[in-house]
């Protein structure tokens, strides 16, 4: 069964190759859901360079970008669009929170419960990624999910249902 998500405010999740390839997967998927996540769409899939590049767009030129582009692509990501409670208010930031800081040692250290923290295999290797803001996310729904495109701008009625 198949939710539109877009009546609802959403985040957008990648399970990471690092943990989909360690089996790992579902067992991120039922935390998230324990901490009040509601999975309203999700697709295992594996990731092109250019898919990976246009992605991490922000990230080129940097020193890290090759490699962050080689990790996203060695195997498959589950994308996972996430909501919470009746309008998904804050999930964006919610997930942030849950997700923990960027480095695995930084999120071991300052939130020994985050999602990073436990699964993460290491350095950048974070088996999990959430968009950054509710604008990153509806651009990010748009990559992954084309068909559910709707503008919703944060503060205003959700968009209907089409
Ligand atoms: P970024 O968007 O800064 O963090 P987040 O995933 O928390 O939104 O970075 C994207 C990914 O790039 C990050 O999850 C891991 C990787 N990365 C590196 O490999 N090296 C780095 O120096 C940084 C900052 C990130």
């Amino acid at each position: 069964e198949e939710k539109v998500p877009t009546k609802k405010q959403y985040t957008v999740a990648i399970i990471k190759p690092d943990a989909v390839s360690a089996g790992i997967a579902d067992e991120i998927l039922s935390k998230m859901e324990a901490s009040g996540m509601e999975v309203l769409l999700k697709e295992e899939r594996t990731l092109s360079k250019e898919e990976a590049a246009k992605f991490y767009k922000q990230h080129e030129g940097s020193d890290h970008f090759e490699e962050l582009v080689d990790f996203m692509t060695s195997g498959p990501s589950l994308t996972v669009v996430l909501s919470q409670g009746e309008s998904g208010e804050g999930v964006v930031e919610e997930f942030r929170t849950l997700l923990g800081p960027t480095a695995v040692e930084e999120a071991k250290e300052q939130s020994p419960d985050s999602l990073r923290a436990q699964y993460g295999s290491g350095s950048w290797k974070n088996a999990v990624h959430g968009s950054d803001s509710s604008e990153s996310a509806a651009r990010e729904l748009a990559f992954f999910f084309p068909k559910f495109i709707v503008p919703w701008v944060p503060g205003t009625e959700p968009p209907i249902q089409r």
